[in-house]
């Protein structure tokens, strides 16, 4: 199994990642349309990066509700901070303890982008800790990297890598299947509404960009197994394959992610 580090961010990657994160934000708040998340509800978001997605939900419950925002990068959590309002609180906190709070305190937790940086122990771990969490009836909803259909650029760069006789292992995210999926949600006493795989397009405007926003996307990890020469390389060649990707709005990519929602018995 190959091991995520959260030792690599840099406070380069975390800006980078907090202006350069729409593709995470537009979904995210599909997420959160999808959730039902309404007025006065309380809401823990875990893993919640720079904070975006967190402020965005703390307009939708607005002064009656609240918004608990953790992630374990505290150069991520310093920049949510700033964000910090009376129905919006940030701390340092991971997805597998989440011991700082109550038992049945919360109406929704949910995981945008989070649950594939999570090895198998740690993904069982996280959703048993928000099963424990949310109060009766209350909702979990997660986006999450899809392992039976993965990001176009996913083949490409298995290709360049081995083109360069590097594997494409590295520290690379642990994605699920919808069926993977559907068993750790049930295992955890979860009852699935709906655990579905979601398309969306993206149009980069040239290698670069793609790197960059996988770089602070996986705060550090993407490629970080390879030598600076490898990855000049590894950059080059990609650069070579993805014009066959050009359109007029820049290289057009898919990516795809499950979107699942589920809720606890009670209500
Ligand atoms: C792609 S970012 C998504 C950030 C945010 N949810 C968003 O929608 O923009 C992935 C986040 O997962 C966080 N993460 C990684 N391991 C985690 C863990 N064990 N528990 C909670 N969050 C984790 C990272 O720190 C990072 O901020």
């Amino acid at each position: 199994m190959t091991t995520i580090s959260l030792s690599l961010d840099t406070p380069e990657l975390a800006q980078a990642y907090e202006h350069g994160s729409d593709r995470q934000f537009n979904h995210g708040k599909l997420l959160i349309e999808t959730l039902g998340v309404r007025r006065g509800q309380r809401v823990l978001d875990v893993g919640a990066g720079t904070g975006r997605l967190a402020a965005h939900v703390a307009e939708i419950v607005g002064p009656e509700g609240s918004v608990t925002a953790i992630d374990p990068l505290p150069l991520r959590v310093d920049i949510a901070r700033q964000k910090a309002r009376a129905n919006l609180a940030t701390a340092v906190g991971r997805a597998e303890d989440l011991s700082a709070f109550a038992s049945k305190s919360f109406d929704v937790v949910y995981l945008n982008s989070v649950l594939h940086w999570l090895n198998e122990p740690q993904k069982e771990r996280a959703i048993a800790e928000a099963a424990r969490v949310l109060k009766p009836g209350g909702k979990l909803g997660f986006s999450t990297g899809s392992r039976e259909k993965p990001h176009q650029l996913e083949p490409i760069q298995r290709k360049v890598l081995a083109e360069l006789g590097r594997d494409a292992e590295g520290n690379r995210p642990h994605k699920l299947t919808v069926d993977e999926v559907r068993a750790l949600l049930e295992r955890a006493g979860f009852i699935a509404d709906t655990v579905e795989i979601l398309t969306f397009v993206d149009h980069a405007a040239d290698v670069d960009e793609i790197l960059r926003h996988s770089g602070s996307s996986s705060f550090g990890n993407h490629l970080s197994h390879l030598s600076p020469e490898e990855k000049r390389e590894v950059r080059a060649r990609l650069a070579n394959e993805l014009e066959a990707f050009r359109t007029p709005k820049g290289l057009r990519l898919e990516r795809n992610l499950i979107f699942a929602i589920a809720h606890t018995a009670g209500n």
